[in-house]
């Protein structure tokens, strides 16, 4: 398949999605946003593929949703079509892991876009910020809710309200990047990490992923439940054998994702 906006490669189980509008630091447009749902949905039903990264270029994952094509709408435009929800809500429905590789700037909508990410991996020269007050807008993406659910209300509320940058280091000490990486190793760690997810049993990832979702979404007990009952599940799985049996037999596990 070929995009107009993105790049698609695949290394072996792990899919890479680059985003790819560099003459405007990758702001996200419907076209993007079409393109890198399209090519999420189908790595998540590509039985041969077990993590997806999506990336950006070095100075930039995304500096936002596109602003030029948004200063031309009106309420009619954003409420009519339901701007945004359409082609940005597919990414929360793929099902296998998805880790976003963070080089530059992160902004607006871009950081949103990490955020609906499972996790975050940067490199030292990220930079990330909700800058859309400056713009008369709020985040609409999920900011006003992920933010302060990854880094705390105090800080979400400090970074949505003044616009301001922060860099790698803090956004690691906030909770929002899981690991920092010196900018030219970013994707051969972040590779690296895929690829050892990808290598394990992909029904058991799935649950993880579903149950660690779950509890930014629902109560302590609803979640508690669901837990309790995929880690039930895991135990009707091929690799659930396969695993524990490996084990006692002091071999390494075969699994058939399955
Ligand atoms: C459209 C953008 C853009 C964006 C950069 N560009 N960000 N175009 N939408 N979000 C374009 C610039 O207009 C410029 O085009 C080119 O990319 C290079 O950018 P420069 O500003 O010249 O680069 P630099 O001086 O290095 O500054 C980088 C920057 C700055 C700090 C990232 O570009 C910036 O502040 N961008 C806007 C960031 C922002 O406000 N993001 C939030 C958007 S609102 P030309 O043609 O001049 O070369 C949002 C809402 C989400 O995301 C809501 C839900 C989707």
């Amino acid at each position: 398949m070929s995009y107009n906006t993105i790049l698609t490669e695949v290394e072996g189980k792990v899919a890479i999605i680059t985003l790819n509008r560099p003459q405007v630091l990758n702001a996200l447009n419907d076209e993007l946003m079409n393109e890198l749902s399209s090519a999420l949905s189908g790595f998540d039903t590509d039985e041969n593929i077990g993590c997806i990264i999506i990336t950006g270029s070095e100075k930039a994952f995304a500096a936002g949703a596109d602003i030029a094509a948004m200063a031309k709408y009106g309420f009619d435009d954003v409420y009519r079509r339901d701007f945004i929800s359409r082609n940005w809500e597919g990414i929360r429905k793929v099902r296998k892991p998805v880790i976003a590789a963070v080089s530059g700037y992160a902004l607006g909508g871009g950081c949103e876009l990490a955020m609906m990410c499972d996790t975050i991996m940067a490199a030292d020269n990220a930079k990330f910020a909700q800058p859309e007050i400056k713009l008369g807008i709020i985040p609409g993406a999920g900011g006003t809710q992920r933010l302060p659910r990854a880094i705390s209300k105090a800080k979400a509320m400090d970074l949505a309200l003044t616009g301001r940058m922060i860099d790698a280091v803090e956004a690691e000490r906030a909770g929002l990047v899981a690991r920092i990486f010196p900018h030219a190793e970013l994707m051969t760690e972040v590779k690296a990490i895929a690829k050892t997810i990808a290598d394990m049993p992909l029904l058991t990832a799935m649950m993880v992923k579903e149950a660690i979702n779950t509890a930014y979404e629902t109560t302590l007990s609803e979640g508690m439940h669901l837990e309790r009952r995929l880690f039930h599940a895991c135990f009707a799985t091929n690799d659930q054998k396969e695993g524990m049996a490996a084990f006692v037999e002091k071999r390494s596990a075969k699994f058939t994702n399955s």
